[in-house]
């Protein structure tokens, strides 16, 4: 437990144009979760107690403030109305600063795969006595990032690609953009950042020179180049969900989930996974889904929001949204869409079914074809079907309706009215039957045809 105390400074004012996009760039989502999500998280486990957060967004900035919001109720949001470089983004949070905290952290928010050891880290190198710790990797490809200045063992500067000279860009130790700064000296080295370089921007990574200078100590943390990954293009979002996938199916099966083709499933950050669970190929998982021990998910089954109790069926082809609940045993199967519904312990809806904002009580049984009519163009309504009845196929429950318990209802019914427990509803037209009637009809074709 560390018992200092932390302000994570979360940088967003990205104007994100490279995504071609009318969404904030940090409201992109990988694995169901924004990159603000993301990182966000990966604060809230940077440990030691409560760490308060401050986001720094641009101009015109009420979207990502009401993802901060619902995210992260706390956090302060902060606006940087001219984009000046990282430095002068980060001291747009001054007040957050001034309540010295004994350690800053400044993550950008575009930086979604940094795990929350890499913060813990960072934190323990200012407890250990840094002044400054930046998070470092080696790069693939360096060009573009700015490069870690070592003299020895120590971190002298960090030199951004457009100003460093020929030696330094052959430098492949970079800054992953990360930093933390001990509190009692943050200001004092923020306000030294000046704007003396090609881009006439302040940069953040000026601090470490800064910090040098002031007779401080800079240390680096090194992270693998997947942990620091920024996205800047739709491109670089479909690689950064590709890593995170990865690790997700990893985490999943090491947890003891069956993936029987781990790289067709999609998992949220968020899924969660009882024991002895079997996901077929071809699985999408949304956000919010819980998965109970011994559930099947067949093929091409797509969930969100979806709670599957112990030892469900779900699919082939099912789709489960939001507000769906299935109790122990229950079944869902192929072309059943689940949506605002609860499945009692071993109800069933094995075909080509709608169930939307209804209860299906416990081991009923609800035939092909059936469809809850649960929206009348204006309001939606409910169905409540009670324990042990059976829906014969192909018909449509009005909402809202009561269908009691242990009651039939015959195949092809339109059910407008309740049916009481135990009874027999039946809503369709009355069946006649004409004796001989198609034989006549071909007897008088074929003297027809004789005629012409
Ligand atoms: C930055 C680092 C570089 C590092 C690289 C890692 C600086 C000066 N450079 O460069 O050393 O290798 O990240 O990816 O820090 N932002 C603001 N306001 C601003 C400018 C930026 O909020 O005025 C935010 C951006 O939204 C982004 C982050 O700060 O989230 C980084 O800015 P960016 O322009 O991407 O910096 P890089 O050039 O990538
Ligand atoms: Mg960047």
């Amino acid at each position: 437990m560390n018992s200092r105390t932390c302000l994570a400074i979360v940088l967003a004012a990205g104007e994100g144009t490279r995504m071609r996009s009318s969404r904030p760039k940090v409201l992109h989502a990988i694995a169901g979760r924004s990159l603000m999500g993301h990182v966000l998280d990966a604060v809230s486990g940077a440990g030691g107690g409560a760490v308060a957060v401050a986001v720094v967004a641009g101009p015109k900035h009420d979207e990502i403030a009401a993802e901060v919001r619902r995210i992260a109720p706390q956090a302060q949001v902060f606006e940087q109305s001219e984009r000046l470089g990282t430095a002068h983004a980060v001291l747009a949070a001054r007040p957050a600063i001034a309540k010295g905290a004994d350690d800053i952290l400044v993550i950008f928010g575009d930086t979604p795969l940094v795990p929350p050891q890499a913060l813990m880290q960072l934190r323990a190198a200012l407890a250990a006595g840094a002044g400054v710790a930046v998070l470092g990797f080696r790069a693939a490809d360096p060009a573009g990032y700015g490069r870690l200045v070592m003299q020895g063992n120590e971190l002298a500067a960090i030199r951004e690609d457009q100003d460093a000279n020929a030696e330094e860009r052959k430098i492949t130790l970079c800054n992953g953009g990360l930093m933390a700064l001990a509190g009692g000296n943050a200001l004092k080295i923020l306000e030294r950042i000046g704007n003396d370089n090609r881009k006439h921007e302040y940069y953040l990574s000026d601090a470490v020179a800064i910090a040098r200078d002031m007779g401080l100590k800079a240390s680096v943390i090194e992270a693998v180049e997947d942990d620091v990954r920024g996205i800047n293009t739709k491109a670089q979002l479909a690689e950064a969900e590709a890593v995170l996938q990865q690790r997700l199916r990893k985490a999943a099966m090491e947890a003891g989930v069956t993936l029987i083709a781990p790289e067709t499933v999609f998992l949220s950050a968020d899924t969660k996974f009882g024991k002895d669970v079997v996901i077929e190929p071809n699985v999408v998982f949304g956000p919010g889904v819980t998965v109970e021990d011994g559930a099947v998910i067949h093929s091409f089954s797509h969930l969100e929001g979806a709670h599957v109790g112990a030892r469900v069926s779900v699919g082939p082809f099912a789709r489960l949204r939001p507000g769906t609940k299935l109790g122990e045993g229950s079944r869902i199967g192929n072309f059943v869409e689940v949506k605002e519904a609860v499945f009692e312990p071993g109800a069933k809806a094995n075909h080509l079914t709608y169930v939307g904002d209804a209860r299906v009580g416990e081991g009923a049984n609800v035939g092909a074809g059936t469809i809850t009519c649960n929206y009348d163009g204006v309001d939606k309504h409910r169905t409540d079907i009670g324990k042990g009845a059976f829906i014969g196929s192909n018909s449509s429950l009005v909402a809202p309706v009561k269908i009691g318990d242990g009651a039939y209802v015959g195949s092809g019914s339109v059910i407008t009215e309740d049916v009481p427990a135990d009874a027999l509803a039946l809503g369709r037209g009355k069946q006649t039957v004409k004796e001989g009637w198609a034989a006549r009809l071909r007897s008088l074709k074929a003297i027809g045809k004789k005629k012409a």
